[in-house]
């Protein structure tokens, strides 16, 4: 079968990113343009910002990941942009540059699921990787239990009733003076602290999670006591939600009979939850996560779930519209 060239083109939050992927999963190059500097200003993403930064960036990050994938236009046989859900104003950067594109070079284009991508970014590091498996994405804003069917079947599990754990590791690293973005420091802190503190763990009836619970507990405590030891906190805070996390995917794992497991999104990047989870090959699991880069946003991962679209028969004409809102089943 001829190789197939896939252009992935990702601008949902305050990343710019363009990256070219050979047959889904060998990434010929991948170049990741970050905002965080410019955010960290603000304590947080501004979308406005966002937007304007995404229109300054796109077109020489675009260049850019051609000069390194030693290609033209003319070798690109799909373009694959991420099209939700995430920031509307950044999103449309993002669809309107692709669609621009895909006119003229006159080439296909696959409006992608930026979660479906985050999934995806397993299959690149993960060359043996197939479904059907348990996915649990852990991202800045989605914590899901996923089945995943095949390559286009997915069927959540579970999902968070609140807030996104991404979300809760950014408030607590804000609220106990950390900075922006929150997940790497709490990750870095955790590591000098001894989790002894008690913390609410959620637990419902189905497999939903729920963060915001914690996430309370943890600002009372710190205000309570500012001097309270943050090491400690952090390492209190990470054990509980990781807790969480392998109580409800080990459920289902058992009642699917499903011993293949994969971890997505920025917060698979912790390396707490990474140990965890790779315990699990102990008890007979089969455990994956993304490499670090592919954990947090980056076009690779795009062009990955664009490329299984694209081979399905599915492509976008030029009406595709950014979807800030959209799901993933
Ligand atoms: N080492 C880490 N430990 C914990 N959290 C981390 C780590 N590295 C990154 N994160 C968190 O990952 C999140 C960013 O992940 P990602 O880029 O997937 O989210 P997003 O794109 O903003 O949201 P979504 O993908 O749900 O639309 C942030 O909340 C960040 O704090
Ligand atoms: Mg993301």
């Amino acid at each position: 079968m001829k190789d197939i060239i896939t252009l992935g083109i990702e601008s949902s939050c305050d990343e710019t990113s363009v990256a070219v992927v050979r047959n889904g999963r060998e990434v010929l190059s991948n170049v990741i343009n970050t905002q965080i500097a410019i955010h960290t200003q603000f304590g947080g993403v501004v979308p406005e910002i966002a937007s304007r930064k995404h229109i300054e960036n796109i077109s020489d990050v675009t260049k850019e990941a051609l000069k390194q994938a030693n290609i033209t236009f003319s070798d690109v046989d799909v373009i694959a942009c991420t099209y939700g859900p995430g920031l509307v104003g950044a999103l449309l950067v993002g669809v309107s540059y692709a669609k621009a594109l895909s006119y003229a070079i006159n080439k296909p284009l696959v409006g992608t699921n930026h979660i479906k991508g985050h999934i995806a970014a397993n299959y690149i590091t993960n060359l043996k990787l197939e479904p059907p498996f348990i996915c649990l994405i852990i991202s800045g804003g989605h914590t899901h239990l996923v089945h995943i069917k095949d390559y286009q079947n997915f069927e959540i599990l579970g999902k968070t009733r609140d807030d996104a754990i991404g979300e809760a590791f950014d408030k607590v690293a804000r609220v106990i003076g950390l900075g922006y973005p929150g997940g790497p420091k709490v990750d870095k802190l955790a590591k000098e602290g001894i989790a002894n503190i008690t913390l609410p763990k959620t637990r419902f009836e189905n497999l939903d999670f729920s963060f915001s619970g914690i996430k309370t507990a943890v600002i009372n405590l710190h205000h309570k006591d500012p001097n309270i030891n943050k090491a400690d906190l952090c390492a209190s805070f990470e054990k509980t939600v990781t807790e969480e996390l392998l109580d409800n995917t080990i459920e289902a794992a058992k009642k699917l009979n499903i011993t293949k497991i994969a971890l997505a999104g920025g917060v698979s990047a912790n390396s707490y939850i990474r140990k965890s989870f790779d315990k699990l090959t102990e008890q007979g699991y089969e455990v994956y996560y993304p490499e670090l880069k592919l954990c947090t946003d980056n076009a690779a991962m795009i062009a990955g779930a664009g490329y299984y679209e694209f081979i399905n028969g599915k492509t976008s004409d030029l009406s595709l519209n950014a979807v800030p809102n959209l799901k993933l089943e």
